[in-house]
């Protein structure tokens, strides 16, 4: 009787396995689960037949529990295996899926670089360094005095005209220099001094050469006997490391309010090393910067007795120098801030 049932229960199960074999993802896993409950579970049908085993005569039963336990085993037997090869074939799938290609170029991590000024300022700022120069840094908001009187530029002077001032309030002014720095520093450090004074400038002005707002780095290095000798020398040191190596430096006379003399100074052109090109429009010289003896008027205002003491000072736009650096050719592309441009700087 018991054996009949055993057998019975085997061949249900093996058609429950081959029909579970049949279904395919989520449903197969589903089957599966049936299957174990239904037949191994507690109420499954084999736990009922242990339970009947109670009622099988005493001389059949170590036979029929031998039988029972076998077919118990198959069943889990196999059973296992079909879980088994489920998860394999899962596992199969999920790596055919994803499948990483090698052979694609890799994702290049995007790197951020220092715009073409700051670089430009900073090499700039080195050179200068290295010459015994600390840096000082003047406001932007300036006052009239500071900008123009104490440079011996007087109100009804025809070279306030030199730059498109800002005015703001009542004697305050968007300084249109950095010389208003010079003053400053002198006054609150007293000489002898060498400064370098870089940041933005402002006048009203605007084309592809010209903006409202740019950058500038004033010098000034006041002692007992500085020359233009020395501002000679000195720009030299700058303008081969800034430039290249073989670069020449030479000063034509000008007029500055707050130098006397004053001058304007070339560089010899980097692009075509002083034949003559594009650049240098055909004269072989750029001009890069405005300098000259600090004007003895300048050195009174700030308590300095020009009698003993003789200094220089020079200014210079941070565009300017980078334009010529780079070769380029309209200024506003500085301050567009294209990652195209900017990219090339790396
Ligand atoms: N301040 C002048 C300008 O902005 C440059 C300059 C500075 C010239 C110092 C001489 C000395 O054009």
């Amino acid at each position: 009787m018991l054996q009949q049932k055993i057998e019975a229960l085997k061949a249900s199960f093996q058609q429950s396995l081959t029909e579970a074999r049949l279904a395919e993802g989520a449903k197969k896993a589903e089957a599966l689960a049936q299957l174990k409950s239904a037949f191994l579970g507690k109420n499954g049908g084999f736990t009922e037949l242990m339970k009947s085993m109670k009622d099988v005569p005493a001389a059949e039963k170590p036979a029929a529990g031998k039988l029972l336990n076998t077919v118990k085993q198959e069943l889990e037997a196999a059973l296992k295996a079909e879980e088994e090869a489920f998860a394999a074939a899962k596992r199969a799938e999920a790596l055919a899926k994803d499948k990483i290609d090698i052979t694609l170029p890799a994702k290049k991590p995007a790197l951020g670089s220092l715009h073409p000024l700051t670089l430009v300022r900073e090499k700039i700022l080195q050179a200068f360094l290295g010459l015994g120069f600390e840096v000082y840094d003047g406001p932007e908001i300036e006052t009239e005095y500071h900008s123009f009187e104490a440079l011996n530029i007087p109100a009804d002077h025809p070279a306030r005209d030199m730059q498109d001032t800002f005015y703001m309030a009542d004697g305050i002014v968007l300084r249109p220099h950095t010389s208003p720095a010079q003053i400053r520093a002198m006054q609150q450090k007293g000489v002898p001094i060498r400064i370098l004074c870089p940041g933005r400038v402002f006048r009203a002005d605007d084309d592809a050469t010209h903006s409202p707002m740019f950058h500038q780095i004033e010098g000034l290095a006041v002692e007992k006997n500085l020359s233009l000798a020395d501002l000679k020398g000195i720009l030299e040191v700058f303008a081969k490391t800034v430039f290249t190596p073989d670069t020449k430096v030479r000063f034509r006379p000008s007029f500055f309010p707050f130098t006397e003399p004053s001058v304007e100074v070339d560089v010899s052109c980097s692009m075509c090393g002083g034949k003559g090109c594009r650049l240098c429009k055909g004269t072989g010289w750029i001009e890069i910067l405005g300098a000259g003896i600090v004007n003895r008027h300048v050195l009174e205002n700030c308590g300095v007795d020009p009698d003993q003491y003789r200094g220089f000072a020079f200014g210079l736009g941070v565009e300017r120098i980078t334009m010529i650096k780079y070769g380029l050719p309209d200024m506003r592309l500085l301050f567009e801030n294209d990652v195209r441009f900017l990219e090339q700087f790396r």
